[in-house]
């Protein structure tokens, strides 16, 4: 399966053959009262609700979106190009007009790069929208998907994506914190989500944490995790002792949680640590040197965490610090010490200075050092202003070198994160008091690392390239035999590529939030686990990008001859037999050892009207490796004459009327 994967992706870009200059996504230039803005777009889609800007950097207001690129087709040949749109879509192809307005046009493409450029002006009333799409004579209409689409490299497009990363490291580095003015940054609670969200709650530390850790992490945190967001606040001489001082203050008085982790259990912890996906988002913590995934590093976790705090966390890692990118798998109590037992005995434990700490000196550094701008949200009162700051250059934090930063925090910031964080600085901050949700979208994926169990476009998922590592911690325990019905670790996870086209709005968010209840894969020992704090803006962006509205339209109660005809159609007399893998309801699928499926009740709840119909007209057009079948030849006629004269588009839609009544 794995191998088959692999090969696909191969051979689909072995067949666009690329240039090297060639990048994914489209160039989409925006122009709003004289000002213009540019970004990458994975597609040729666009969701503007009335009222909102298209770009961050943009107001809102009328504007024209242009997009720029090509499309790289892998055949000769005669094809159809859809749009659907909220009117004035223009589209020429090789230099050619095609479309103007909504609607469907027949064009040729070459083999290889083709270019495309269209342009939408923002509607009048209401919200602006574009999809496209294609057809040809050997598959139904579908998005253009984004592994086909590219552009140039371009200097306009890397400066307005240098200014983008600037934007998120000003964020999420909290530098407004310490550097404030009322003006210029968002009120708490509005604008960019990501400004202004509170570090961790530093409350009962010592209950957690060791005091010799905890001195080593303030003293200088990216030397423990290299991607931390917090900076090491003290240099020079007596920057170890202050640290000290803090681990001496914040652990004061208080007695490690109670409770012991039975460390036998390990393996079995390892074997989760594979099974669950642990191993995509983090380094094993028995792994030495650099890791070439980039994986947040485990090594210290023996040196840090009391182990019964350490089982807490794992079962609620959100508790004290909402924003966290640690996601919640809703771990049995059982599984969380089998999981602590495996990173405990497996750290790696390093000899620690252990400096006797001052807790009444700690007391005035938190304050003083700034911590509790951070992590209690604290106002900024002695550091230099952000108006200072925006004209300081790279003096302070954006200094290159310890001797220049002088008494500034250090952030680790690379030379290039230095020159983004200018870029933004140059702007007129305005982008921080409103946002996009497409982008939220797209900077979340990557923050979160999404893309560590799934895969997305031509990315495949770190899980899947760290497939041996997992595979020795597994083989760490005898073999099992497997018994028919329990779930396997090899079965595949759904890609990233289309979710956001798929799913509704409300079931994705409660989904991506650990609020839906059952499981849409029993087969999988994976889950999904859950991204509070994220899931609503997640869901809103991912159905913006494939040009979709939060809510589908509403759609009156079905008809009954379709229901009746649909129920037919998906049973074993005169119908499909879909049931043979799909469950419906209560009534479980009559033959599941083929192929499992998602209970049809739950599809009901899940899927949005257009995919549902993507997806059953041509299934392998989305999943080359689906086992469900193709019902449907490319005109759209199936097997079954009977009802509506064979044609799968309205006997597919009276099998959704009849989905949409099952409980
Ligand atoms: C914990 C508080 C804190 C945070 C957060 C912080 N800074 Fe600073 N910053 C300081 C201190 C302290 C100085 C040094 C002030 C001095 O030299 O008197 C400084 C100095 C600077 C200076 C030089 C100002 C001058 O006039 O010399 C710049 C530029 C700067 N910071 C940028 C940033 C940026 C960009 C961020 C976010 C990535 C950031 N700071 C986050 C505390 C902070
Ligand atoms: C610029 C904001 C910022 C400042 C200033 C800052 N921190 Fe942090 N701190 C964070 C963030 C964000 C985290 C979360 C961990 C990460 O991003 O790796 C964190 C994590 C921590 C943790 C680990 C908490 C846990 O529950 O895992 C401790 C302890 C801590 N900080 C203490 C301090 C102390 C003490 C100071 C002052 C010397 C300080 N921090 C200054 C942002 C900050
Ligand atoms: C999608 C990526 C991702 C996955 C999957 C993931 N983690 Fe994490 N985890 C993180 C990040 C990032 C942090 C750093 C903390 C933060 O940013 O708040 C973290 C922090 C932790 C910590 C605290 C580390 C410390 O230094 O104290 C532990 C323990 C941990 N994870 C265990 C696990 C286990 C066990 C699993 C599997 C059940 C898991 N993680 C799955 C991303 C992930
Ligand atoms: C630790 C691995 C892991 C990480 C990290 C992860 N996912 Fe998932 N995700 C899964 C698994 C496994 C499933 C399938 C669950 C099922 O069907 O029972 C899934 C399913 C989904 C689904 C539902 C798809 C469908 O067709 O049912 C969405 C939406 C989703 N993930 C979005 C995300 C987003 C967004 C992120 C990043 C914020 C993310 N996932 C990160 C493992 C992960
Ligand atoms: C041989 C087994 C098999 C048969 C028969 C079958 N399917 Fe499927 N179906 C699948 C598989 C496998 C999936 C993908 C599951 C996944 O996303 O992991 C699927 C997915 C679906 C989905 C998407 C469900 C969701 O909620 O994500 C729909 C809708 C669907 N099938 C409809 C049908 C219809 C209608 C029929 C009969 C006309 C049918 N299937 C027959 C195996 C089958």
């Amino acid at each position: 399966m794995l191998l088959r994967r692999l090969l696909c992706l191969l051979a689909a870009t072995i067949a666009t053959t690329l240039s090297a200059q060639d990048l994914p996504g489209l160039k989409v230039t925006f122009t709003s009262a004289g000002k213009t803005d540019v970004r990458s777009d994975r597609l040729l889609a666009l969701y503007v609700p009335a009222g909102q800007a298209p770009s961050p950097f943009l107001a809102a207001g009328p504007f024209i979106a242009k997009w720029e690129g090509d499309l790289q087709s892998p055949l000769r040949g005669t094809f159809k190009l859809s749009a659907e749109s909220s009117g004035k879509f223009k589209l020429s192809l090789n230099g050619q007009p095609l479309l103007d307005g909504p609607g469907i046009k027949t064009g040729q493409l070459n083999k290889g790069a083709n270019r495309i450029v269209a342009e939408i002006a923002s509607a009048d009333k209401g919200d602006t929208f574009v999809r496209l799409s294609w057809a040809s004579k050997d598959f139904p209409l579908e998005p253009i998907p984004p592994t086909l689409l590219t552009h140039p490299a371009d200097k306009e497009l890397d400066a307005a994506m240098q200014r983008r990363e600037g934007r998120l490291l000003f964020a999420q580095m909290n530098c407004a914190a310490c550097h404030a003015d009322a003006a210029l940054v968002p009120a708490k609670g509005t604008g960019m989500p990501e400004h202004g969200q509170i570090a961790p709650l530093l409350s009962e530390l010592g209950t957690k944490f060791k005091a010799p850790f905890l001195a080593d992490w303030i003293h200088d945190p990216h030397s423990i995790r290299p991607h931390s967001l917090m900076p090491k606040i003290f240099a020079g001489a007596g920057a170890e002792q202050k640290a000290a001082d803090l681990a001496a203050m914040l652990t004061q008085g208080a007695t490690p949680k109670a409770g012991a982790v039975d460390l036998k259990l390990a393996p079995q912890g390892g074997e989760l640590f594979a099974n669950l996906g642990c191993i995509a988002c983090h380094q094993r913590p028995d792994a030495e040197g650099k890791d070439a995934q980039d994986r947040v590093p485990m090594g210290h976790i023996a040196d840090k965490w009391h182990p019964a705090a350490l089982m807490e966390y794992l079962q609620d890692p959100a508790k004290h610090y909402p924003a966290t990118r640690m996601p919640h798998f809703r771990l049995e109590e059982e599984e969380a010490s089998q999981l602590a037992a495996y990173l405990l005995v497996n750290s790696r434990q390093v000899k620690r200075k252990a400096l006797a700490g001052d807790a009444a000196r700690g007391a005035a550094l938190i304050v003083s050092g700034g911590c509790l701008n951070c992590h209690a949200g604290m106002p900024a009162t002695t550091q230099p202003t952000l108006a200072t700051v925006l004209k300081a250059g790279d003096k302070g934090c954006l200094s290159a070198d310890d001797k220049a930063r002088a008494t500034a925090p250090d952030f680790a910031l690379t030379s290039a994160q230095r020159a983004s964080l200018k870029a933004f600085l140059a702007t007129d901050l305005a982008s921080l008091k409103q946002d996009t949700p497409a982008e939220f979208a797209e900077r979340q994926i990557k923050n979160l690392n999404c893309v560590a169990c799934h895969s997305r476009d031509a990315t495949l998922s770190t899980w899947t390239k760290v497939d041996g590592e997992a595979k020795k911690l597994r083989d760490a325990l005898p073999p099992k035999e497997h018994v028919e019905g329990e779930p396997v670790h090899d079965a595949p996870i759904p890609p990233l590529t289309w979710l956001g086209e798929k799913l509704r709005h409300d079931w994705m968010s409660k989904f991506i939030a650990g609020q839906i209840e059952y499981k849409p894969r029993p087969w999988l020992i994976g889950q999904m686990p859950a991204f509070a704090h994220y899931a609503d803006g997640l869901a809103l962006g991912l159905n913006h990008q494939h040009g979709l509205p939060q809510k589908e339209a509403a759609e009156p109660a079905g008809d009954a001859e379709k229901i009746a005809n649909g129920e037919k159609l998906i049973g074993d007399a005169g119908g499909f037999n879909c049931i043979t893998c799909h469950a419906v309801g209560d009534t479980e699928a009559t033959a599941v050892f083929e192929a499992p499926a998602i209970n049809f009740a739950q599809s009901a709840e899940r899927l949005r009207k257009g995919y549902y119909h993507r997806w059953v007209l041509a299934p392998t057009r989305i999943d080359p490796d689906t086992k469900m079948p193709k019902y449907a030849d490319p005109e759209g006629m199936t097997q079954l004459t009977d009802p509506y004269e064979g044609k799968g588009p309205a006997q597919f839609e009276a099998i959704r009327e009849y989905i949409r009544t099952v409980k």
